[in-house]
């Protein structure tokens, strides 16, 4: 047919990808597939084809005609198993489908069939109800039709969405997405950057940050704990700076000893008010070789504020029959040992709260014990040495860009070992990555944490994003 008569409407595909290199294969081998036009010359597809015709200079090219009536499919069937559509115009092509999806899912609806496709026992839904948007068996026959499925269509398209209502942001996570295929990457890349721009708009308006059911506040903890109300948190735990001069990237850890233990014991004595009359305190703290009084002097003070109710010790790595399991830091010297523990001080105002012991409790070993010492449930007291290593990680990302944070469980388990009866509130003073409240939102409390690094808040408001990481 002569190109001049084939009419090019609306087309999806954007990236026309290599014409020279096509028109070379042309001349060598000829056109292997003609282009597919409409009766009336609308082209269905094979406008690469009719560009490298153009090049080469010809003025007619093979075709086959086919009476389509949706352009659209046509154009998506020819080209899909060809040159792969870029995820952007797999979502245009979605949006150029949906209407006509809509259309026949009404149908099918209208006939009894039902939206999720069972067929609901012949009941006809009234058609009023059909929903504005494509969803259910309607969607899924969009994503067959462009070879994805559901999820990454919807991912996609809210990547397009984000990048045409703020291009600044996003035009390059887009054309990223587009470049390499990959839209699970892009999405995340998305809502990260959302998630960090609330954060900041939040923070810049004076808000708090809320992420699922916790509280991210920027500033220093002293000052939050004395505007806040006296009795507002039933648990604190927490995990102050050592003074070992670890690298913070804000907080200066290396002051002179006797001013750090008056910061601390005026904190300490803001969380005493804080606290609920039957709250818990759970404050980790550890030592260093070189200075292993460093714990004993912070709860000793501690000690003219709270009672010591319990003290836990956290076992970082140990040496069972000679297999050493876990991870520390280890230390080159001729004097101290490795340090593979820290201390969990337990505080609470009279010494006399009601704990759970058995929701961090282990099951018998021995069974014949259930029966014969009268326990109603295999589980017993787990003691007061906790091993819980910490993850393998590889990278400075994967320890959230943070010198000191603790596991999510020894939290966790902090908070369990107080009770979850009444859905009591978490508080963490010295958030650093939110560790404490990942673990307050995994086990469904509101929390509350301070940070004095904007960073490091912002890493916590972005972990609570991801849901419990
Ligand atoms: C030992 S780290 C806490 C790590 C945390 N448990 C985690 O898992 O990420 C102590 C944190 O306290 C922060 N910090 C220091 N002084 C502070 C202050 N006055 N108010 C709030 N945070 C402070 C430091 O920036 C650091 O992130």
């Amino acid at each position: 047919m002569n190109l001049d008569a084939i009419k090019i409407g609306k087309r999806h595909r954007q990236d026309m990808g290599d014409i020279d290199g096509l028109a070379a294969s042309i001349t060598e081998l000829g056109l292997l597939h003609p282009i597919v036009v409409t009766p009336d010359g609308k082209l269905i597809a094979g406008e690469r084809r009719i560009l490298a015709f153009q090049k080469l200079g010809r003025k007619t090219i093979p075709h086959t005609t086919v009476d389509l009536v949706k352009i659209v499919r046509g154009e998506y069937a020819e080209n899909f198993f060809r040159k792969a559509f870029s995820p952007s115009e797999i979502v245009a092509i979605t949006e150029a489908i949906e209407p006509l999806e809509r259309a026949k899912a009404k149908e099918r609806m209208i006939a009894g069939k039902g939206e999720g496709g069972s067929g609901g026992r012949g009941k006809t839904k009234p058609p009023g109800k059909f929903p504005e948007g494509l969803n259910g068996q309607a969607l899924d026959h969009v994503a067959k039709a462009v070879g994805k499925d559901r999820k990454t269509i919807t991912k996609a398209r809210e990547v397009v969405e984000a990048a045409k209502t703020s291009p600044g942001l996003f035009a390059k996570i887009k054309a990223d997405m587009d470049r390499t295929g990959k839209v699970d990457s892009a999405y995340k890349a998305v809502q990260s950057v959302k998630r960090q721009a609330e954060f900041e708009a939040a923070v810049e308006h004076g808000g708090e940050p809320k992420t699922g059911n916790q509280f991210v506040i920027l500033g220093d903890c002293l000052a939050y704990l004395r505007e806040t109300d006296a009795a507002s948190f039933d648990i604190v735990v927490t995990s102050p700076p050592y003074n070992i001069g670890t690298e913070y990237r804000t907080y200066r850890d290396n002051v002179e000893r006797a001013a750090y233990l008056v910061w601390l014991t005026e904190i300490g004595k803001e969380i005493k008010r804080a606290l609920t009359p039957k709250g818990s305190f759970f404050l980790n703290i550890g030592s260093t070789g070189k200075d292993p009084w460093i714990e004993f002097d912070v709860a000793q003070a501690m000690r003219g504020l709270f009672c010591l109710q319990n003290h836990i010790v956290w076992i970082k790595a140990i040496a069972i029959d000679g297999v050493m399991q876990g991870h520390y830091k280890p230390i080159t010297s001729g004097r101290f040992i490795d340090q593979a523990y820290e201390s969990v001080f337990h505080f609470t105002l009279n010494g006399d709260v009601e704990i759970d012991r058995l929701a961090v409790g282990v099951p018998f070993a021995d069974k014949s014990n259930i029966e014969r010492r009268g326990h109603g449930i295999d589980r017993h007291c787990g003691g007061n040495v906790w091993f819980i290593p910490y993850e393998t990680v590889q990278s400075k990302t994967e320890k959230f860009h943070h010198p000191a944070g603790y596991p999510v469980e020894l939290a966790e388990r902090c908070i369990k070992l107080h009770g979850l009866r009444g859905g009591p509130t978490v508080f963490d003073p010295f958030m650093g990555t939110g560790t404490t409240l990942v673990a307050a939102e995994r086990l469904g409390l509101v929390g509350t944490g301070v940070e004095l690094d904007s960073n490091y808040a912002r890493i916590a408001s972005m972990r609570l994003g991801q849901k419990a990481a």
